[in-house]
């Protein structure tokens, strides 16, 4: 294990906070290494997973309609590659987005944020609030039998004994069943200079490289690949027991390689780029506020928490960030603690700059704001660089 970039000290990047709870407010060193056997880049030391994912959690992937719309289009191509409607369980289900696509008299949910498992078992759909793993795998395959896809979206990434996770994967598919995920990839994560990807709930960040090497150890073989644009570039990887692996997925392996993913030099330069990207975004907002300029952010993500929380940007820089999310609203960010509150129709006449906190919705947002956009207003972003957008 090599270590290549050191965040520093990090709240927990879904914790939003009221005033009150400041002074109990839990911190970590947040550093990224480099696997040199596996190729994975993982934390170098994990959160306790309670204390990220439990009844209080924040993230509601309803919250984006490209997010749904995504979620809908994944179901429908899973539903073709079946003739039969196809048993399917989810692991790590959220607020119902992908499992309410199917019908739940075939459908199960994993999901230990009970806030959320309360939530799909309302909606007809027998939700496990459990940690996935080989245990919980035998619970369920006593009660339910093996089933025909196992499908998981930003949440594989989040188990730090991701070997087990894939075991219990195996134990629970049937033979000649699917397994089906969806997780941020190191490939953009590089080309983009993404480092908000590395926060306290991505224990990993994969690559095809990575995973196909772990998945062979756990009885699972890659026999497909579809990138995605999803957060901020995602692969959606198809893995069974055996079969043969579609060309793309050598491809894929070659690319990453190409960019030197296998090699740990290669992401001792991303660190020296991220230092790099910290100086010009202080640079910027710092300008930017001692010409007058107001400035807020848009989107109250996790990845904001990484990038204001490493750059020490707080409300002295950021008036507010404007969220959809009800549960984020009138709460802090964590760490750097900017007010975050409604997201009107539209920015307000007020506003010069808005930051993307939420830079991997700009078509989203960019539709949305056109008023702002159309009276001068200017988006930020630090990806791929740190720049004003249109400039
Ligand atoms: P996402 O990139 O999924 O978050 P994370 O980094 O936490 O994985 O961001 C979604 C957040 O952005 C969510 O809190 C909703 C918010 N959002 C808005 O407030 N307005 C918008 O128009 C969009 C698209 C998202």
């Amino acid at each position: 294990m090599e270590t290549f970039l050191d965040l520093g000290r990090q709240p927990l990047s879904n914790g939003f906070l009221a005033a009150d709870q400041f002074q109990d407010e839990y911190f970590f060193d947040l550093k990224a290494c480099f696997n040199t056997d596996t190729c994975m880049v993982s934390l170098e030391k994990f959160v306790d997973s309670s204390k990220m994912f439990n009844e209080n959690y924040h993230y509601h992937a309803s919250k984006s309609q490209t997010m749904i719309d995504h979620f809908a289009s994944a179901a429908s191509d899973i539903k073709e590659l079946f003739n039969s409607v196809p048993t399917v369980l989810e692991i790590g289900s959220n607020d119902g987005i992908f499992i309410k696509n199917f019908d739940p008299g075939h459908s199960y949910c994993v999901e230990p944020c009970s806030n959320f498992a309360e939530l799909t078992n309302s909606m007809g759909y027998k939700t496990y609030d459990d940690w996935w793993n080989v245990e919980t795998s035998r619970k369920i395959v006593d009660e339910i039998g093996k089933v025909d896809v196992v499908y998981s979206a930003s949440c594989m990434c989040h188990i730090p004994d991701v070997e087990n996770a894939f075991v219990a994967v195996s134990n629970i598919l049937r033979d000649g069943g699917l397994f089906v995920f969806q997780d941020p990839t190191a490939y953009n994560m590089i080309l983009n200079n993404s480092y908000d990807q590395i926060y306290d709930e991505h224990a990993h960040i994969f690559s095809v490289l990575s995973l196909s090497k772990i998945l062979n150890r756990c009885g699972l073989q890659i026999v497909n690949v579809t990138p995605l644009d999803v957060h901020g570039g995602s692969n959606r990887i198809y893995a069974c027991k055996s079969g043969t692996p579609a060309p793309v997925v050598n491809r894929m392996i070659e690319s990453e390689r190409s960019i030197g993913l296998h090699k740990s030099d290669t992401y001792h330069r991303f660190a020296d780029n991220v230092r790099k990207s910290r100086e010009d975004l202080i640079q910027l907002l710092s300008e930017l506020k001692s010409d007058g300029k107001k400035i807020i952010s848009y989107g109250a993500t996790s990845k904001s928490t990484v990038v204001f929380n490493y750059c020490s940007i707080g409300p002295d820089i950021i008036d507010y960030i404007s969220d959809t999310t009800e549960v984020k609203q009138n709460k802090f960010l964590p760490g750097v603690h900017i007010p975050i509150v409604p997201q009107p129709p539209s920015i307000d006449d007020s506003v010069d700059y808005a930051f993307l906190g939420a830079w991997n919705y700009l078509d989203e947002i960019s539709n949305k704001e056109n008023v702002f956009l159309s009276r001068g207003g200017k988006f930020i972003t630090h990806v791929p660089r740190v720049r004003v957008i249109g400039e």
